[in-house]
This record gives C-alpha cells, structure tokens and sequence, in this order.
C-alpha cells in the first residue's frame, strides 16, 4: 500500500503508517454510496453557485466532471481506477479523481461542507434510495409469491395452529396471505422514520458547527429532491442542529430495525414451512431445485434454503445490535467510530435483500398438499369453536355454550369417537338440556339436525364472517383486495 503523505493533511508530519492506513480505510465497501455521494456534490456545488461562493463555470465542470466520474464507476464498479485505499474513503476518491480531471474547480467543491456532514446525508440518500428500491423489487415480489400461493390454494382447507396445537380451520390461502399481510407491513415500517419527520437533510452542517460562508442549505435540499423525486417535500427538512447532524446515526438504527423486522417475518415463516415440510405434517411442497441432500443418508431432501433464512435473522438481530452498541455512549459531535455504521448496514441489507429474493422463489414453486391435509381434517375437533358459535346463534350465552362443547368433546373422546359430527342429536341435546339447567338458563333450546351444517372443517371455513377471517367471504374479499392491488 502507497504510503504517500494525503492532500488534506498538512497538519500531520508523517504519511500514515502502513498498518493503520489499511485500518482507517472504508472504500472497500463504502464505495457502494458513489451514486449518492455524486448526487449531493452536485446539489452542493450547484448551491454553492447560486450563492455566488463558486461561478457558474466552476459549477459546470464540477457537473460535468462528476458525470462522468459516475459513468466510469456505473462501469468498472468497484475496480474503477479510482478507488486508491490511501484516499481511505469514497467521499476523498471522488474528490481527488474530480480535481485530477477538472484541476482549480474541483478545490471549490468542499467549500462550506466537511466530510462529516457528506458521508450523514449521503447515508441518509442510500437509505431513502433502497427503501424505495426495496418497495419496488424485493418486497414486491415476496408478496406477488404468497398472494399467488393464495390464489392457486384458495380452495384448499386446513387446520390453524395456536400453541402448535390444531385450533381451527382455515383456508389454505388466508395462511398464504398472512405473510403477505406481514411482508406489507414490515415495508410500512422502512418509511416509517420519513412519514414522523424524524430524518433531516445533514449537508451544510459541516464538520460540527456550521459554516460561516453563505451556504443556503435549503437549495441543496431541494436540488436533491428534484433528483428522481426520491425525497417528497414533506418527508424531510434541513436539520435544526449542525451538531446532531453530524453526530446522529438514527435513520441507520431505524433502517436496520425495520431490516430486524423483515428478518423476523422472514424466520417465522421459514420456521413454519420446516415444520410442514416434516413427514409428519406434510403440509407444503417447494421444488426440489431449493432443497438440498444429505450426504450420509441417501433419502434427505432437505430444506437447507429455509433453514438459512431461519438463521440468517439472527444476523440481522446482531447488526442492529451492533450499532446500537457503538453508539452506546459516544460523545456528541463526529466520531470515527461512526464509519462501521455503513458495514453494518450494507451487511443487514444484503442478508435481507437475498433472503427475501430466496423466500419469493421458494414460494413461486410451493402448494399445499391437498392430498396430505384433507384426511387429517376430522382430527383435533377442529369444528369445536363453531359448535359453540353455532349454540349462541339459538340463544345460548358464550359461556354456556364452550361449557356444552367442552362436555361434548370430552364424551367423544370416552366413547371412542373423533368427530363432534358423529353424535346423534340426541346427544347434543342431552348435554345442552343438563347445561343449560345447571347454568340456570333457558332450559328449553334444544338443537334439531341443522346443527350439523356447522360441523365438519369445510362447512366451518364457508361460515366465517367477520373482517380479516381465515376463510369464506372474508377472505376472497382479501384475496381479491390483494390481487387489485397487485394488478394481479
Ligand atoms: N469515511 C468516514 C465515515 O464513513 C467519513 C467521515 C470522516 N470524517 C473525519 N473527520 N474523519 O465516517
């Protein structure tokens, strides 16, 4: 590595030793801002002009010559020739490659700003810019998989689970459109920080205190919303203190909180799909293609994919933990300490952009397993919750009624039956007339035949009614809200 003596250090009477530049150095991953970095030198500079701190012509070339800078880099990415590691990082790379190429204009450009305020907004950039992409692709596309699933499922009945315990029965897609529903909303918290005006514009800030040049920190706000409309007017303000600006790291920690998020939805649904994949539930299918064999035991078909979105949150949990954990305790004002922020983004980013790009094929190739789901129907007196429903719509109160179903269940389970559906009427009648009597209710309810319709998985699934039910009209009023909403 170059040891020479670095253009903004006069100050120090020695080129930085060998070890720490390697030490100090970002730009082997913080060249991943150049885009945005670009963006906000050219808002900046054109500020900078319109102030009257530079001349037009000098804005022109600093334009120009930062064009074409990021032309070169859309190019050779990270192996453009301008990525020197002794210019430690992408903000000192561009600015030295500017002034190579326009020479006087390119000393103009960090007039009124200090890297301390430049590597803040143009996190604040990146991460606006990959919330927005994040929306469009990632996001999309996991929840265009699972309404899909719901839609090639719709007609397929299944047991809901509560402490892993057969609950009630649902409609296969209701479950599909539960990750869907969750996926929206994990989205929903990455604009979260925008919508409460909790992100400020940082540049102008400069190192910790300003500047006393007549910068107008406004314009290069609003220069930058005018870049592809990616801040709307309403979503963020020049910040009230230079100080914090430069010192906050809190849209990091809020973006890799919704990260954490998406990684928990992420492991939950892996962790529920195992559990179906298993010979004893059988429950879903995914394509051979996202499986992997064992290789001892010729048989396996294991499901290695989910199982690494399972533990990858715990990834995602540690680096939001991580910077939470550096900036535990430091003092106020720029720090260096604040460089690993963009290390652990960039790392959250990539886990959770991957898994979410995996878990969309893996569900595009799954279906539930009919054939598999369909005879364990009768099991578990999946009917049991609409028996007593079903009492309450003949006069019976709540109480009473799980009572009388809880007594029913138990007699099934005495006299060797497995379903509510295979007493007589008799039966139902017999335990409602003692529990009625006993609870001192009306004593005279009795049940005629019709109380079969509301037995039996599928008939339960038809008869759900209220807003954001498992089944029936509820949910081909979801499913088709969805589908609506996808263009689908
Ligand atoms: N590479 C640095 C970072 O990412 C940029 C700011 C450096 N500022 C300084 N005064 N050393 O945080």
């Amino acid at each position: 590595m170059s040891q020479l003596q670095k253009s903004w250090q006069a100050r120090i009477s020695e080129a930085t030793d060998a070890i720490a530049q390697e030490f100090v150095e970002s730009m082997s991953y913080d060249w991943r801002l150049y885009k945005v970095d670009v963006a906000g030198s050219i808002a900046h500079a054109t500020m900078l002009a319109k102030v009257g701190l530079i001349t037009d012509a000098d804005r022109d070339a600093i334009v120009k010559g930062l064009k074409e800078i990021e032309a070169e880099i859309d190019r050779d990415g990270p192996k453009w020739a301008g990525f020197k590691p002794e210019l430690e990082d992408i903000h000192m790379c561009v600015e030295s490659a500017l002034t190579e190429r326009i020479g006087e204009p390119g000393r103009k450009l960090h007039t009124g700003r200090s890297r301390n305020d430049q590597v803040a907004t143009d996190l604040v950039l990146w991460i606006c810019d990959t919330t927005h992409s994040l929306g469009r692709n990632e996001f999309d596309a996991i929840t265009r998989a699972f309404v899909d699933l719901a839609d090639r499922n719709r007609d397929i009945v299944m047991p809901s689970f509560t402490h892993l315990q057969r609950a009630q029965p649902i409609s296969a897609g209701a479950e599909a459109l539960t990750w869907a529903s969750a996926f929206i909303n994990a989205l929903q918290r990455f604009y979260a920080p925008w919508m409460a005006k909790s992100v400020e514009w940082p540049l102008g800030a400069g190192a910790i205190a300003g500047t006393s040049l007549p910068i107008d920190r406004s314009e290069s706000l609003w220069l930058v919303e005018q870049r592809a409309g990616i801040l709307a007017h309403d979503e963020i303000d020049v910040s009230r203190s230079s100080i914090e600006s430069t010192a906050t790291r809190d849209i990091a920690c809020d973006f890799l909180f919704a990260l954490a998020m998406t990684a928990q939805w992420l492991s939950r649904w892996a962790e529920q799909w195992i559990i179906y994949m298993t010979t004893e539930f059988g429950f879903i299918r995914i394509a051979d293609r996202y499986t992997t064999s064992s290789s001892m035991m010729p048989q396996k078909r294991n499901p290695d994919m989910l199982e690494l979105i399972r533990g990858r949150c715990g990834n995602v949990y540690g680096d939001l933990f991580a910077l939470m954990t550096i900036l535990k305790g430091l003092p106020i004002g720029y720090n260096r300490d604040l460089q690993e922020d963009k290390r652990i983004v960039f790392r959250a980013y990539d886990t959770v952009s991957s898994c979410l790009t995996m878990a969309a094929a893996i569900v595009n190739s799954a279906s539930f397993d009919k054939e598999r789901i369909e005879p364990t129907l009768d099991r578990g007196f999946l009917d049991a919750t609409s028996l007593a429903e079903y009492l309450v719509t003949k006069g019976i109160p709540f109480r009473t009624a799980h009572h009388i179903v809880g007594t029913l269940v138990a007699r099934c389970e005495r006299e060797g039956m497995h379903k509510l559906g295979q007493l007589s009427v008799d039966a139902f009648n017999e335990v409602i007339a003692s529990s009625l009597a006993h609870a001192k209710s009306d004593a005279t309810i009795r049940v005629t035949d019709e109380v079969y319709s509301c037995l039996g998985a599928h008939n339960v699934v038809k008869r759900y009614q209220s807003a954001g039910a498992a089944g029936g009209k509820p949910f081909e009023e979801q499913l088709k809200a969805w589908k609506e909403r996808l263009g689908l």
